[in-house]
């Protein structure tokens, strides 16, 4: 099951998904700055969560999404994740997880570096955009404001 995942993952960054990578400022477990300048949407941040094409999360991760069938079980639930994490932790949990757990399953949705045979067209790039990152990190902390109300 977890090797059909990974052929899965890896195919899809080989995909047009593919994005270039800006540099990143790490402080301990947190990228404390946004990776663009413009800030995260939320209501896009969601819809790439629950995209079956762009994050793929619910592929491993449940969460409050009452509408999606079919949603993960081999990760936490994404919606109790977020109440014990900064939004600097959660962003660095999206870009790179392979920092916290060598040999965790879960893609690093903005790295491009200590991959192995990467077609050099796609060398340099990342699954997902710093703006969609961000996106991302922006619907996970308003989760975080309704888990706490
Ligand atoms: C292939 C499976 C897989 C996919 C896809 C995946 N994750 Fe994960 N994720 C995991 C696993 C497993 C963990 C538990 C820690 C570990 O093993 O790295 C995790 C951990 C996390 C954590 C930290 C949880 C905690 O309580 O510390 C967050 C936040 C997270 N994932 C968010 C996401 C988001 C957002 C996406 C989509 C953009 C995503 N994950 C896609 C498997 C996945």
């Amino acid at each position: 099951m977890r090797n059909i995942l990974v052929a899965v993952l890896l195919g899809m960054s080989i995909l047009a998904l593919a994005k270039q990578v800006q540099a990143q400022t790490w402080s301990g477990d947190s990228i404390v700055n946004p990776l663009t300048a413009s800030p995260g949407d939320a209501a896009k941040g969601r819809m790439i969560v629950a995209s079956r094409q762009t994050g793929l999360c619910l592929l491993c991760h449940s969460g409050p999404f009452p509408g999606e069938r079919f949603q993960g079980n081999l990760a936490p639930d994404i919606g109790i994740s977020v109440g014990h994490l900064s939004e600097a932790q959660l962003r660095a949990r999206i870009v790179d997880p392979s920092r916290f757990n060598a040999g965790t399953i879960m893609p690093s949705y903005y790295r491009t570096e200590g991959f192995n045979r990467v077609a050099p067209k796609l060398a340099g790039q990342s699954i997902l955009s710093g703006q969609e990152i961000e996106d991302v990190v922006a619907f996970l902390v308003s989760l975080k404001a309704s888990a706490l109300q």
